[in-house]
């Protein structure tokens, strides 16, 4: 091949894989495949080794990098690299809009784009190809990054235009997207490399590389978001952009004309949502005005731009410094473990608390002492810490271990087997289980006597009126009236100031006497025995139907109530152990509160008493409730699944045919509903 016939080729095949790049980069739409590019890439490169005076700094081939820059030179931007004004609310962007239409009238369109999450970028054109690369830096001077900008195949080095009087400069924003993102990490950190934090940091950090090379592996993407020059063709921003695209430039999709602020406030609201799924990170929304005239017109403050603004997302996560890790103690003497933060700006509230959960998310998050952490709100009304940041650890810091005492009263905490949670052993003398126990007691589903409340709860204890739900029915008129006292709640910060008035006052002793009537298998429930809900407790007293049969009743006894398991039964059996709370047993019997069941129907000693059934399939005569209750009424025991304890299958229509395989199996009889009913009738 001789030098001129090399020249021509070298020329078709930069034009041939431009386009070919272009389709697919910045269109992504590919028309031929990665092999027949391939070849082209090989038969340019042959060339280019063949005659090394053609090589063009941007040749297509260049894009693989090899430049190491030792230090990125500082250049002054042409024109300075503003930032935009932000906003976080409807409200702001009705002033905002309220500010332009003073201006301009009402004659003008807005131009709605993503707020790209990345790295500013000024792609400065020439004579259509691309000759520096520089990023924002101060505003009005930055780093020129050109080599490794180059490597970028979605920023084209030449541009489809004849161009040659055409200087411009392109801006834009260069990301990395989540999918390289992930990918980059996982090599990070099989290689022992601190991984990057976010895909931001990612694209910035892939920027300063020195080498080239490993910037073009590292697969950044950039869209341009504005033309600036002093001749562009059109008068507008959006008809530039478009014109942009035509020479080669990748321009966002999604960015749509507006031509008005409920139209603006709508594509904020889609892309609110709709933002999880695009493979790569915005933070908002910007909104522009589209003449360039009008923009003229706006002008500029020191800052930023009067012709636009951003609207940024509420963010969901922040990070922060863990300061210290406080220890709640509960009702049941449950200890969970509070972190204490940094003050952090959070979906509008500040977030100075988050929950930890118990010892193993503590230890499951490696906690140390001073980390930076990732706080998230979620559903729930308390944040929590998500993550941490290792790589920010100071290499001194502590690491956080549970507290072994008690941080309330001082008693060797408890952690049963299998169990998430740690205990404070001291029920009845520590004063958040004092408190929560009575809270407990007063709540709606148990005793009902919420007039009283936590708030005033609290007082009554720090009065010492109060140690046990014994004495809320020793209350006297006169020793409530005119209490009060600020209460600080310590995980919102929010302070009330609650007093006991007159009516208050009346209201808690009414409710107090009201209570007396509230049935036994509330009360049961009220007493606040660990694992004895209402359910349970429900279960409970239509077996045994007074409380002295299950004072009495032994741990085998309590084993025959459908329901109630080994854990349940050892936790009544030593709640009534407890002389104190025989005690105050007696004091609300004497109060005159239910103790016994109203229809004192003795189901024990029935025709179907120690008898343990296993009910699956439909019935005629019964619902499957129906015959639960019937079966229970009649002394019997129900559970869900076939063991070597059930005595009986009783079997409906469709019944489950691993159910009748495992009663076969462990000789259980089965029997039908027929057969079922005549038992019923055996005395
Ligand atoms: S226009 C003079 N449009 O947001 C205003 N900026 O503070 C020029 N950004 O770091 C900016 N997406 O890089 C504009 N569609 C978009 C953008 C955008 C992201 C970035 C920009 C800068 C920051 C503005």
């Amino acid at each position: 091949m001789d030098f001129d016939s090399a020249k021509k080729r070298v020329e078709e095949l930069t034009g041939i894989l431009n386009k070919h790049n272009y389709n697919y980069y910045v269109l992504a739409e590919p028309t031929i495949s990665d092999y027949e590019y391939d070849k082209l890439m090989e038969e340019l490169i042959d060339i280019e080794s063949k005659f090394p005076e053609l090589v063009d700094n941007n040749s297509p081939t260049q894009r693989v990098g090899g430049q190491v820059t030792k230090e990125f030179p500082t250049v002054k931007h042409t024109y300075p690299m503003l930032s935009l004004s932000n906003t976080y609310s409807k409200k702001e962007l009705q002033d905002f809009d309220a500010r332009v239409r003073k201006s301009l009238g009402n004659n003008f369109e807005y131009v709605c784009e993503l707020k790209f999450d990345g790295v500013a970028i000024g792609l400065v054109y020439k004579n259509g190809q691309l000759i520096r690369a520089v990023t924002r830096g101060d505003g009005y001077s930055g780093d020129d990054v050109t080599n490794n900008v180059k490597t970028i195949k979605s920023i084209p080095l030449k541009l489809f235009h004849e161009t040659d009087q055409l200087a411009f400069e392109a801006r834009g924003e260069i990301f990395m997207p989540h999918k390289s993102f992930i990918k980059l990490n996982e090599i990070k950190l099989k290689k022992g490399d601190p991984p990057f934090a976010n895909p931001r940091n990612a694209a910035a950090g892939s920027l300063k590389l020195q080498e080239s090379k490993i910037a073009a592996s590292r697969n950044l993407d950039c869209f341009i978001y504005n033309i600036i020059g002093e001749e562009l063709p059109f008068d507008n921003h959006y008809e530039n952009l478009l014109e942009a695209k035509k020479w080669g430039l990748k321009i966002s999709v999604f960015t749509k004309k507006c031509e008005s602020l409920d139209k603006v406030l709508e594509y904020i609201h889609y892309w609110e949502s709709e933002r999880k799924k695009l493979d790569f990170d915005i933070d908002g929304v910007v909104v522009k005005i589209n003449s360039l005239k009008q923009q003229e017109v706006l002008g500029y403050t020191a800052k930023s731009p009067r012709w636009a603004i951003a609207y940024k997302f509420p963010t969901e996560q922040a990070i922060t410094k863990l300061l210290d890790v406080k220890y709640q103690v509960g009702r049941t003497g449950a200890i969970t473990p509070v972190a204490v933060l940094q003050p952090v700006q959070l979906l509008g509230t500040t977030v100075k608390r988050a929950s930890l959960y118990n010892a193993d998310r503590i230890e499951e998050l490696d906690l140390h002492f001073n980390d930076t952490v990732v706080v998230e709100k979620g559903g729930e009304i308390i944040p929590k810490i998500v993550d941490v940041d290792v790589y920010q650890r100071d290499k001194n810091s502590q690491k956080v271990h549970f507290v072994s005492k008690c941080p309330e009263c001082g008693s060797k905490l408890l952690r049963e087997q299998g169990e998430a949670l740690h205990y404070c052993p001291n029920q009845n003398n520590c004063p958040p289980q004092i408190l929560g126990k009575i809270e407990h007691f007063i709540s709606r589903k148990a005793m009902n006597i919420e007039s009283l409340g936590q708030g005033r709860t609290e007082i009554l204890i720090k009065n010492g009126l109060v140690k046990n739900i014994a004495d809320l029915y020793d209350l006297k008129y006169e020793q409530l009236l005119g209490l009060e006292k600020t209460i600080v709640n310590e995980l919102s910060g929010t302070s009330k100031k609650i007093s006991f008035r007159e009516k208050t006052v009346n209201n808690i002793l009414n409710a107090l006497e009201k209570s007396k009537s509230v049935p036994f298998e509330r009360v049961l429930y009220a007493l606040g025995i660990r694992y004895v809900g209402e359910t349970v407790a429900k279960k409970i007293v239509s077996y045994f139907d007074d409380i002295d049969k299950i004072i009495k009743c032994s741990f085998d006894d309590l084993l025959k109530v459908p329901e109630v398991g080994e854990k349940i039964a050892a936790s009544i059996v030593s709640f009534f152990e407890d002389e104190k709370n025989i005690n105050i047993i007696n004091r609300l019997k004497d109060h005159g509160l239910q103790f016994k069941s109203e229809k004192a129907e003795t189901s024990a000693g029935g025709p179907l008493s120690e008898q343990t059934f296993v009910i699956s399939g439909v019935f005629e005569k019964y619902s499957r409730d129906e015959l639960k209750n019937i079966i229970e009424k009649y002394g019997g025991k129900i559970t869900s699944s076939v063991s070597a304890k059930t005595d009986y299958l009783v079997a409906g229509n469709n019944m489950g045919p691993e159910k009748r395989k495992k009663a076969e199996e462990l000789n259980v009889r089965i029997i039908n509903e027929d057969e079922f009913n005549k038992m019923l009738d055996k005395d």
